[in-house]
């Protein structure tokens, strides 16, 4: 007999050496492995004393969670598997603020345009796949015209965007920045984040033009007018998306920079030249919207082309014997990816599945960068209980753990599901 203390010694070194299973060619593989990192992550981060949020290492990060629930709601659409409704549904209406557009009285004093974003893509991807509504908070009304519906909160979003890029465009020729509130203290009100972190962020956040930002306005616009067919939408998508042209956030082969200033009348002369995969992706999925919403058009469709040959040869080649597989090329390969550095590949993985429904023609092209991913992302979540690594070129676990890390290999999953999940809606 096995003393108890061996056998869980042994259970252990079982859990730890067996990698996630995955048949990148088994829809039910795949559906599967998702499943076992959607409980992941409820297992190691859903204890939050703060309401709907996801227990995350520190520095902590609010728009984080707002992201790890938008993938939620595409795990729930692509796998009928309905745990986390109430979750979500919880999550969502605990932040939606008093306005319905997710700007939190609780997060008041530091909350960005793009922390804001990053929770309004739940309620842009809920509102595309008829995900349940949130019971109505005035219940004599329905449907779209319920102030806490889905499409009524991307549309309040919409309209802090277009107020705050009014006042924003009084340099640069436009841009919206970073931080909305002039008033605020920005990073420095948020008490989870290192005092030295909060400190350079502030002096940075009210003067920074940054693509995040100025991507998830696009995002929001152009995804609205292909639900809607609101031209109102498409506008304001053209105009943002020509400014991140012309200010050189986007530039030649469609390279996606982080950011610009206005900063002591710099007036955006200068572009911060870092490349992060969450960028782009904000840039392509907004972008694969506007092809849906254009459809014959053809020039939506050479952007998307464009921004997904630019992704390849940014964030596809971790070493040169091994090509094809996702990696955040600022920080990976030295291990220095910070909590929110490490989800970015999620947003990358997920936005390149939907442009792939949205934009036939570059499939190809996407699968081929996708599913070699998703295979390193499955034998990367090989710690305890298959928790994921950060690198997914190495064949293996690289022992860095985390949320980030988790939601990334979800969202890759997921990714893989995205062209047998229900067609997105229009309004009715
Ligand atoms: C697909 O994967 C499922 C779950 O792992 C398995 O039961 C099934 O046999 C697989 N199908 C094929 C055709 O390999
Ligand atoms: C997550 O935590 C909340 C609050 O403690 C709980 O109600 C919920 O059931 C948990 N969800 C899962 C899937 O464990
Ligand atoms: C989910 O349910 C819908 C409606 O019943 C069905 O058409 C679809 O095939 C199901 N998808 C999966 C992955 O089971
Ligand atoms: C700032 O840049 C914008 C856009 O290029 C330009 O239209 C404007 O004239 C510039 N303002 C100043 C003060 O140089
Ligand atoms: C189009 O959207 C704009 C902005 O939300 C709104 O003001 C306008 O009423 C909409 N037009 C129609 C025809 O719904
Ligand atoms: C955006 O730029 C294109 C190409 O230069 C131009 O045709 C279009 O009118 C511009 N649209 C807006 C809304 O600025
Ligand atoms: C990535 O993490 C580093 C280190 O914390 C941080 O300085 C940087 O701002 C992060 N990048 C982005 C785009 O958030
Ligand atoms: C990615 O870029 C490499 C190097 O240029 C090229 O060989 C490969 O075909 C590209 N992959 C895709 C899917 O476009
Ligand atoms: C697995 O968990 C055990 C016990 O908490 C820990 O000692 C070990 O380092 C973990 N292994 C991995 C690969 O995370
Ligand atoms: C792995 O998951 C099991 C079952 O939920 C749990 O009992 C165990 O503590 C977990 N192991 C580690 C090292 O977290
Ligand atoms: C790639 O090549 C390097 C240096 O030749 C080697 O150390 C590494 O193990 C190789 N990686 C893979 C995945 O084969």
């Amino acid at each position: 007999m096995f003393p108890r203390a061996l056998i869980l010694a042994l259970a252990v070194f079982v859990a730890s050496t067996a990698c996630l299973s995955l048949d990148i060619n088994n829809q039910t593989s795949i559906r599967q492995a998702a499943t076992v990192l959607a409980g992941g992550i409820f297992e190691y981060h859903n204890i939050s004393s703060t309401a709907g949020l996801f227990t995350q290492p520190e520095p902590w990060f609010w728009w984080l969670s707002g992201s790890g629930w938008t993938t939620l709601i595409d795990y729930t659409i692509y796998t009928n598997d309905t745990t986390y409704v109430s979750d979500i549904h919880s999550a969502l209406s605990q932040n939606l603020g008093p306005n319905n557009d997710f700007v939190p009285t609780e997060q008041s004093g530091w909350e960005a345009n793009d922390d804001q974003v990053y929770w309004v893509y739940s309620a842009l991807t809920a509102m595309e796949y008829g995900f349940p509504a949130l019971p109505c908070d005035t219940p004599s009304n329905t449907g779209s015209s319920c102030p806490n519906s889905w499409q009524s909160v991307a549309v309040n979003a919409f309209e802090d965007f277009v107020v705050r890029w009014n006042i924003d465009s009084q340099t640069c020729g436009g841009g919206l920045k970073w931080q909305y509130d002039p008033k605020a203290k920005g990073w420095v009100g948020n008490p989870m984040i290192p005092l030295s972190t909060r400190e350079r962020l502030m002096s940075v956040s009210q003067n920074y033009k940054n693509a995040v930002t100025n991507a998830g306005f696009f995002q929001t616009a152009a995804r609205l007018a292909r639900y809607t067919g609101n031209q109102t939408y498409a506008d304001w998508a053209t105009t943002v998306w020509n400014w991140s042209i012309t200010s050189g956030l986007i530039g030649s082969e469609y390279h996606v920079f982080d950011g610009t200033s206005d900063e002591a009348d710099a007036n955006c002369s200068s572009v911060n030249h870092m490349e992060w995969s969450y960028n782009l992706a904000s840039y392509l999925h907004g972008a694969a919207h506007m092809h849906a919403y254009a459809k014959e058009d053809t020039i939506w469709e050479t952007i998307v082309n464009g921004l997904v040959d630019s992704a390849n040869t940014t964030f596809f080649t971790p070493s040169s014997n091994a090509t094809g597989i996702m990696y955040e090329q600022i920080c990976e390969r030295q291990a220095m990816c910070s909590v929110d550095n490490t989800s970015f590949k999620g947003s990358l993985a997920k936005w390149m599945g939907k442009a792939a429904v949205l934009v036939p023609s570059v499939a190809p092209k996407i699968n081929a960068l996708l599913r070699p991913s998703a295979q390193g992302a499955a034998a990367s979540c090989s710690g305890n209980n298959s928790t994921c690594g950060t690198k997914w070129y190495i064949g293996g676990f690289d022992g860095q753990t985390g949320f980030g890390q988790e939601l990334s290999a979800l969202d890759t999953m997921l990714s893989l599901l995205a062209a047998d999940a229900p067609k997105l809606s229009v309004s009715a």
